[in-house]
């Protein structure tokens, strides 16, 4: 069967992370929405300019604009041996749109991976955090630093950033956003029995081989 999986936590539980691990092993694509709305700002594209309104802000980006986006990429034919959603969805209104889609594209869901973090230290994994510019591979100042200073483990280029929306102001109301929201949709999954949880307040590798744990039987 394939592996139509949702990764689920709030902002630095970790989705990210976990993702560059579960992709390396199991080679099915990775759509975070997150990252779909970072390159069409940086594109500067119409999409792009009506996202950064809300995420500059720690809010969600509307619904329509989300649900169309995931709809249509999980029309492409890449998506049809399994594949892994990051931060989407995120609310009741899409968790519905997602089951109607994914249905009507016979790709519905299987497997709801719930990475719980104490909400107390996300702020630190969030502030500390840098991205290469280059492959996208996400790293922490104090918790996961590179190899080599400065060199991306993973590509070797030396171009990090800081993602804006880590700014300890937005950070604090995108936590307040996504906690609001992410309760009734753990309900909602628990009662179609997908929802697995996992103890994301350890360290990367103890918590990737938990995921595998559960994959692994699916
Ligand atoms: P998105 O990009 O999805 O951000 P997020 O949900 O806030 O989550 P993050 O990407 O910040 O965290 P993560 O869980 O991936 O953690 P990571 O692995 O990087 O969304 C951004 C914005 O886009 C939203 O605010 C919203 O505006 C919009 N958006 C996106 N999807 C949307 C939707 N469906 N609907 C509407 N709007 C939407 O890890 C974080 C840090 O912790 C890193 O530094 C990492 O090295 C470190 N770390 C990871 N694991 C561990 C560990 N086990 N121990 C210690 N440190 C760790
Ligand atoms: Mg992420």
């Amino acid at each position: 069967m394939a592996l139509n999986l949702m990764l689920m936590g709030l902002p630095g539980a970790g989705k990210g992370t976990q993702a560059e691990r579960i992709v390396d092993e199991y080679k099915i694509p990775h759509v975070s929405t997150g990252d779909i709305f970072r390159a069409a700002m940086k594109n500067g594209t119409p999409m792009g300019l009506e996202a950064k309104k809300y995420i500059d802000k720690g809010e969600l980006v509307p619904d329509e604009v989300t649900n169309g986006i995931v709809k249509e990429r999980l029309a492409k034919d890449d998506m049809n041996d399994g594949y892994m959603l990051d931060g989407f969805p995120r609310n009741m209104a899409q968790a519905q749109a997602l089951d109607a889609f994914g249905k009507e594209l016979n790709k519905p869901l299987n497997c709801v991976i719930n990475i719980h973090v104490d909400p107390e230290s996300l702020m630190e994994r969030l502030t500390g955090r840098y991205i290469c510019r280059n492959c996208g591979a996400t790293y922490h100042k104090v918790f996961n630093p590179t190899k080599v200073e400065g060199t991306c483990d993973r590509c070797g280029e030396h171009e990090f950033f800081q993602r804006e929306d880590d700014k300890p102001e937005t950070v604090k109301n995108r936590l307040d956003v996504n906690i609001k929201m992410n309760t009734p949709l753990l309900a909602f999954y628990k009662e179609k029995g997908l929802l697995h949880e996992v103890n994301g307040n350890q360290d990367i590798d103890k918590v990737f081989s938990d995921i595998k744990e559960i994959l692994d039987k699916i």
